[in-house]
């Protein structure tokens, strides 16, 4: 079935694509304290949910990018809805091809640093999109331990793709930005943001029963619930990283 799709009625329920819980967002935009009408680019946007907020406390403009039909259609009635007046442009492109003519106050991927091939590449594409003095922000997992080998192969991916969070806070050393924030999750976040997947497809399925991706949609939900509750709780967590481009370079 169409992957996007999929995604679409996974996440039904959420704005908040990542496992930060709503209070913890609003947190966290709180403390990015940003100068008024700041230029912000978010890559991996989902619908668009970090940019609303940072709009509504800053002001900010910017350009939101997704690779997802759905989530650009949704960032658009979001805007709609709560930023009419803003000047914020939703692009449906893959973001490794996004290639901006100005340097921003803010970068931001958050979940997506797969679209770059991980986090280094990800650290090197924003920096290069981000203003000396400017911000970056980072939404990557980290490992809690080492993983299970069954964990890799249910959650598909190697046991390089991802660091610890004592790496990802340093690494940012190596490409000449300063990690000065690190918000984690917890069991309350990241249950916040899985069971409302297995909420959401319950309620297609009743609501959709001539669909015929309906056995599709069962067994990734299945597959992805198992996984995270085998392994992926004890296992994974998740930060949203701060990094700041200094004006003068790093000694
Ligand atoms: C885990 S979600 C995070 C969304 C959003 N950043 C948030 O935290 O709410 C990952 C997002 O990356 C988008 N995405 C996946 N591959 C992409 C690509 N190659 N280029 C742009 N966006 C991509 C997905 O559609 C999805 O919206």
């Amino acid at each position: 079935m169409d992957f996007w799709k999929l995604m679409a009625i996974v996440h039904a329920k959420q704005s908040i694509l990542n496992p930060m819980r709503a209070e913890k967002m609003t947190h966290f935009v709180d403390m990015l304290n940003l100068s008024e009408g700041s230029r912000v680019v978010d890559i991996g946007c989902g619908k668009g949910e970090f940019l609303n907020r940072l709009h509504e406390k800053y002001g900010i403009s910017g350009v939101g990018i997704d690779k997802s039909p759905y989530f650009i259609e949704d960032c658009k009635a979001a805007k709609t809805k709560r930023a009419p007046e803003a000047d914020i442009e939703y692009l449906l492109m893959d973001g490794k091809d996004y290639q901006p003519s100005e340097q921003f106050d803010l970068t931001c991927c958050m979940g997506a640093s797969w679209i770059w091939g991980g986090i280094r590449d990800t650290l090197e594409a924003l920096t290069s999109m981000t203003k000396p003095g400017g911000l970056l922000v980072l939404g990557e997992p980290y490992w809690l331990k080492e993983p299970d080998p069954e964990y890799l192969v249910m959650e598909g991916c190697k046991r390089e793709d991802f660091h610890s969070h004592r790496e990802n806070v340093l690494m940012g050393d190596e490409y000449g930005v300063t990690c000065v924030y690190t918000l984690v999750s917890d069991y309350m976040d990241w249950d916040e943001y899985e069971a409302p997947h297995w909420w959401a497809v319950s309620e297609y399925s009743d609501e959709h029963p001539d669909d015929p991706d309906l056995p599709e949609i069962w067994e990734y939900l299945r597959k992805s619930r198992e996984t995270y509750l085998k392994h992926g709780r004890d296992t994974m967590n998740w930060c949203l990283y701060v990094y700041r481009k200094p004006v003068h370079p790093m000694l």
